[in-house]
């Protein structure tokens, strides 16, 4: 019987499965280990169940000799040092295609709401604001006949340019060769796709925003580090962009009282992408399977 220690208490049946065939430690606390926790309870692990909220680094590592396996229950692995992974030849497996379509459901929900100004008109509603029909009241953008920029055309990004081209919206896929700017000048949403590595962190920075048009909302589901944050705060109040509704945020979890939860016209969900219960099911499933694949000494069906 291996040893697995999963960072998060995870109510999937994948994972019930796998407690049945291993010896597996689940942290109990809501909030994730803190690293010295971690390191501790990954001692004696062969296998790590982790989440985009662990560190997998030089120092766990070093905590966890017996390590065979680490599985990412995310598309994502910018949490693990992965250099220092393959230097000790531990295979790192993550959830890539099972969480596409939720994740471009939810980047379409922040289009959706930022360009029909949904948070500030129920927040008008809710303060007993709604006085009467107003003839030129919450007007926002219209998406049918807008440009949408997508940065990053991957899986994530091509299912949102799907949605988009269904709304009636004209597309321009950026992918990582491609010049930005043209894209930004030209688009009225800018929705962001791209896995954070050192090409894309600060790849909206306050160069960027100057390029995007006064009007143009942008939207990020990707990971908070591809926007430089300050820039955009700065961009938000400035009126050089008129909107931006963000998923990831740097840091994560964002302090209530962030500057940029005081900058106007700004929305801000708490990383919950690929929160429905099918997709988180399917990220179990195939954690899961990356597990058992390492603890086998097979090829993991899921590498990074
Ligand atoms: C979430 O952000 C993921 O990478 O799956």
């Amino acid at each position: 019987m291996a040893r697995v220690f999963i960072t998060r208490s995870l109510p999937f049946p994948a994972v019930a499965e796998l407690a049945e065939r291993h010896d597996v430690d689940v942290w109990e606390g809501e909030l994730p280990p803190p690293p010295d926790q971690l390191r501790a309870r990954a001692a004696d692990a062969d296998a790590l169940l982790t989440m985009v909220t662990d560190r997998v680094d030089a120092a766990l590592f070093d905590a966890a000799p017996n390590l065979r396996v680490v599985a990412n229950l995310a598309v994502g692995s910018d949490n693990i040092d992965l250099d220092e992974a393959r230097r000790r030849g531990i295979p790192v497996g993550v959830t890539p295609g099972v969480l596409t379509e939720a994740t471009a459901d939810l980047a379409f929900a922040l289009i959706l709401a930022a360009a029909r100004r949904l948070p500030q008109a129920a927040e008008a509603v809710r303060r007993g604001e709604w006085r009467t029909w107003e003839p030129a009241g919450f007007l926002g953008l219209e998406l049918h006949g807008a440009t949408l920029a997508v940065v990053g055309a991957g899986r994530i990004g091509q299912a949102v340019a799907r949605r988009a081209r269904a709304f009636g919206m004209e597309v321009i896929e950026v992918r990582s060769a491609d010049p930005l700017e043209p894209a930004l000048e030209r688009a009225d949403v800018v929705s962001l796709h791209t896995p954070l590595t050192p090409q894309t962190r600060h790849l909206i920075d306050a160069a960027a925003l100057r390029r995007m048009k006064p009007t143009a909302i942008l939207v990020n589901t990707a990971r908070g580090g591809v926007v430089d944050q300050d820039a955009l705060i700065e961009a938000l109040h400035a009126g050089t962009i008129a909107a931006a509704a963000l998923d990831v945020t740097d840091p994560e979890p964002l302090p209530a009282d962030h500057p940029l939860l005081r900058a106007p016209n700004v929305l801000v969900v708490p990383h919950i992408g690929s929160a429905t219960g099918r997709t988180r099911a399917r990220m179990a499933e195939m954690a899961v399977a990356n597990i058992e694949a390492g603890l086998a000494g097979e090829p993991l069906p899921h590498p990074v």
